[in-house]
């Protein structure tokens, strides 16, 4: 498969074609999701939610997601790997921000950094880019701002909110991000970014209009537990298939079923 590169995504606006991107935290998945030909796997700070457990995503560290990235880069076949900046790695300076992409990319082999914000972290997407690292925005739901959202709610809703998204799109792409991830907003506030941008919009929960599309892996193939919300598509249902198995499994053990002759070694 032919590895997917920034230019790639760039090129998919001015061709009109869909980008799509998934999250992915391991090696194993990633075999599985790059053998079907997807455009860019993020390892998205939502590993503090999926997979270690926590209430949010707040308590990641830079660590975590270097880990997580090395894990995903050994079994990506030609994704653009894109890895979060999680919470606190970036905000307090502009240095700490190109010290922590620079981790990121050097000791987890990111190709490209995502960073939540607009206006707000735009010295720090400016002086990441400036250092050849491409940078994907995120506005609308931004997880990291959970406790000034005050829980998990569709943004721009207001006027006011949506004039401010838009500003802060267009203020991202000056700065040199090359897409942004646009999460739980209206469908039209999703469709007019779009539309003034030159870069790609990858909607979650924002409507069909974007040009591309994020989910979380573990929501769209079943295997999360926790509250899914509504742009959520439920691709399979692999924690049922797991219940099952191990349910069968416990099941045979007890009542002397497995291991059979076939499994023995003589
Ligand atoms: O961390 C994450 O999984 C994300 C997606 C929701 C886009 O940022």
């Amino acid at each position: 498969m032919n590895k997917k590169t920034v230019a790639t995504i760039l090129n998919k606006k001015l061709a009109n074609e869909k980008v799509t991107m998934l999250t992915c935290y391991d090696y194993v998945m990633a075999k599985l999701v790059t053998s079907e030909d997807v455009d860019m796997l993020l390892v998205g700070d939502s590993v503090g939610n999926v997979k270690l457990g926590y209430e949010n995503t707040l308590p990641v560290t830079v660590e975590d997601m270097i880990y997580h990235t090395k894990s995903v880069k050994r079994g990506n076949s030609g994704a653009l790997l894109v890895t979060d900046m999680p919470f606190m790695s970036y905000e307090i300076s502009v240095e700490a921000a190109v010290r922590n992409a620079g981790r990121i990319v050097k000791e987890g082999g990111a190709e490209a950094v995502k960073i939540e914000g607009g206006v707000d972290v735009l010295e720090q997407v400016n002086a990441i880019v400036n250092t050849k690292i491409p940078v994907v925005g995120h506005l609308g739901l931004t997880p990291q701002s959970i406790n000034q959202f005050g829980g998990f709610k569709v943004q721009g809703k207001t006027e006011y909110s949506q004039k401010k998204l838009i500003a802060d799109a267009r203020a991202l792409e000056k700065a040199g991000a090359f897409a942004i991830v646009l999460e739980a907003v209206p469908e039209e506030l999703g469709k007019e970014v779009t539309g003034c941008l030159k870069i790609s919009t990858i909607g979650i929960g924002a409507g069909r209009f974007c040009d591309g599309q994020v989910l979380v892996i573990d929501d769209m193939i079943g295997m999360s537990t926790d509250f899914m919300p509504k742009f959520v598509k439920k691709y399979a249902n692999v924690g049922e298939i797991i219940k099952t198995a191990v349910k069968n499994y416990v099941e045979e053990v007890k009542g002397g079923k497995f291991p059979q002759e076939e499994n023995t070694y003589k």
